[in-house]
């Protein structure tokens, strides 16, 4: 696998995945992940064979430093790659971080479009000079150095001509092409990677990387595009995870180029029968659900439920089926578990979604598994998904729920009566609210007084029937800190209060780290010197 990063330009059929998950995804407001969390993701995209893994921003915070260290020393075969503004601070502390790596990269980037190069007020000739002592020091530390002009699609040609020469120049080993606000379109998005590899001297050294938003739905397409244009990297996220409207996302890229190599005849290293393992852990663990209907790995993207589609898949699957539903990872079978199904019979039926337990693990989620299975007659795939989705690590619970009553009406307030153990103690409370779930998080708050603000309340059901469990997420953010919290749980009340009470939890873990240089999910663009 060494081949991923000395790749030569001669490869023209292979298609180098740079994810970023870890970065441009987890900058997403919300998507935060924990230490262990991060590590597991980044074992998970190096397994599936990403080629880059672009595991964070070093300087942005102690942890961010910490992850990208350990990642580095942790990869197998992946490049590992951190990020870094044009000044020798970041690029410093980006390889300080990255170093530890087999295949280390420095990923270094400014904004070049007029809009942008007024934020850190340089002039183009300032801009130039900056760019090219930059990329020089990056080179002088680190062999494989990865260049963004960034907003290029929003950049004068020949300025972005200008500075993607003297990058090469300076020794930049991929240049990367940012379409940062998602403005750019599928034609476009090849003619300008071609033009750059036709006009810029030197062109032809480097490895042409696309980096594409989703603003207009059309970042797969661009991405691909791009590659039809001479691109030969792709930055992407799983589940298209990142801010906004999210990034390209990994699998659609990846199995659009496996089903259609017909007319796209490029290849990647990408093992796709991972895909819907790591979709499902991204999920878990960002708290990003991903919505039903999304390409690839949302949960219709196999299910044929009309009577003439169905007819259709008896006879023969490809009638409506492009690719098979092993392809991406996703077992045929969804045999049903219940509360005379053993231990064994739980790990097995896990592993083979994909989740590999420790014994103590497993011990917590098959006592979850059984009082699960007390309450629900059958338990099908999507509802192991969600227990394991809900699996906290006890180190972090502060604050767990102990019992909770609600008394719902027609007429008048809802009451709830909770309790809950908070650092050991036990505290219980009644609260009024405008509807059960408002007044059972009016009683959470009463019992731990705090200023998070509520941002997202979002519930689901796992599956059918009226004894289906719900997934509830709750997004809440205090002083520029924004956690998410899971729970799953046949009353959907029971579960928004555990969602409730698991972003509390994450939030004090975030607030005993503090954040160094700026805030993680605004970066500061203006400090670049
Ligand atoms: O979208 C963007 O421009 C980026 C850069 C930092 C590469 O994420
Ligand atoms: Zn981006």
């Amino acid at each position: 696998m060494k081949m991923r990063q000395t790749m030569t330009h001669s490869d023209k059929d292979r298609v180098i995945i740079f994810d970023t998950t870890l970065r441009d995804g987890e900058q997403s407001p919300g998507a935060t992940m924990t230490h262990e969390e991060k590590l597991e993701i980044a074992g998970l995209l190096d397994d599936m064979g990403v080629d880059v893994i672009e595991a964070g921003f070093p300087i942005a915070s102690e942890g961010d430093f910490r992850a990208v260290s350990e990642i580095a020393r942790l990869s197998r075969n992946s490049v590992i790659c951190g990020l870094a503004r044009a000044n020798f601070g970041d690029i410093d502390r980006c390889w300080e971080a990255v170093k530890h790596a087999a295949q280390p990269r420095i990923h270094t980037f400014i904004g070049t479009s007029e809009l942008h190069r007024t934020i850190p007020n340089l002039t183009m000739d300032e801009m130039a000079e900056r760019i090219h002592d930059t990329v020089t020091h990056a080179r002088n530390l680190c062999d494989n150095v990865q260049w963004s002009p960034m907003d290029a699609t929003r950049t004068e040609e020949d300025f972005l001509c200008r500075t993607v020469e003297i990058a090469i120049k300076a020794g930049a080993t991929t240049i990367n092409i940012p379409d940062t606000v998602g403005y750019t379109a599928p034609r476009e998005s090849a003619d300008l990677i071609r033009m750059l590899i036709n006009k810029v001297p030197g062109a032809d050294q480097v490895i042409f990387a696309t980096h594409c938003h989703n603003d207009l739905g059309m970042a797969t397409a661009n991405s691909l595009a791009a590659v039809e244009g001479g691109a030969r990297q792709i930055e992407c996220t799983i589940n298209g995870l990142g801010e906004r409207a999210g990034n390209t996302a990994l699998e659609e890229v990846v199995m659009a180029l496996k089903v259609r190599g017909d007319i796209m005849p490029y290849a990647t290293g990408i093992d796709t029968t991972k895909i819907m393992n790591i979709s499902r852990r991204v999920a878990a663990v960002s708290g990003f659900a991903v919505q039903f209907n999304k390409a690839i790995v949302g949960k219709n993207a196999f299910a044929h439920e009309s009577g003439i589609h169905q007819d259709g898949m008896l006879k023969n699957a490809e009638t409506f089926e492009i690719m098979r539903p092993a392809d991406v990872g996703l077992s045929e079978t969804n045999i049903v578990m219940g509360k005379h199904s053993g231990r064994a019979a739980l790990r097995s039926k896990l592993e083979n979604l994909g989740f590999e337990l420790g014994d103590n693990q497993l011990k917590d989620v098959f006592v979850r598994f059984k009082e699960l299975a007390d309450r629900k007659k059958e338990i099908f795939d999507d509802d192991l998904v969600a227990l394991m989705r809900t699996s906290v690590d006890p180190e972090t619970v502060r604050l767990k729920v102990k019992s909770l009553r609600v008394v719902c009406g027609t007429d008048g307030p809802q009451e709830a009566a909770l309790t809950m153990v908070i650092d050991g103690v036990e505290a219980s409370t009644t609260a009024t609210g405008d509807g059960p779930v408002d007044a059972t998080f009016n009683a959470v708050k009463d019992l731990f007084d705090h200023n998070a603000r509520l941002q997202l309340y979002q519930v689901h059901a796992v599956t059918e029937g009226t004894d289906a469990q719900a997934t509830v997420s709750v997004r809440l953010e205090e002083d520029g800190r924004i956690v998410t919290g899971q729970s799953a749980d046949t009353d959907t009340v029971v579960a928004s209060a555990k969602a409730y009470v698991s972003a509390l939890n994450r939030l004090l873990v975030r607030r005993e780290t503090p954040e160094i240089g700026y805030d993680t999910k605004g970066v500061n663009y203006k400090d670049v010197s």
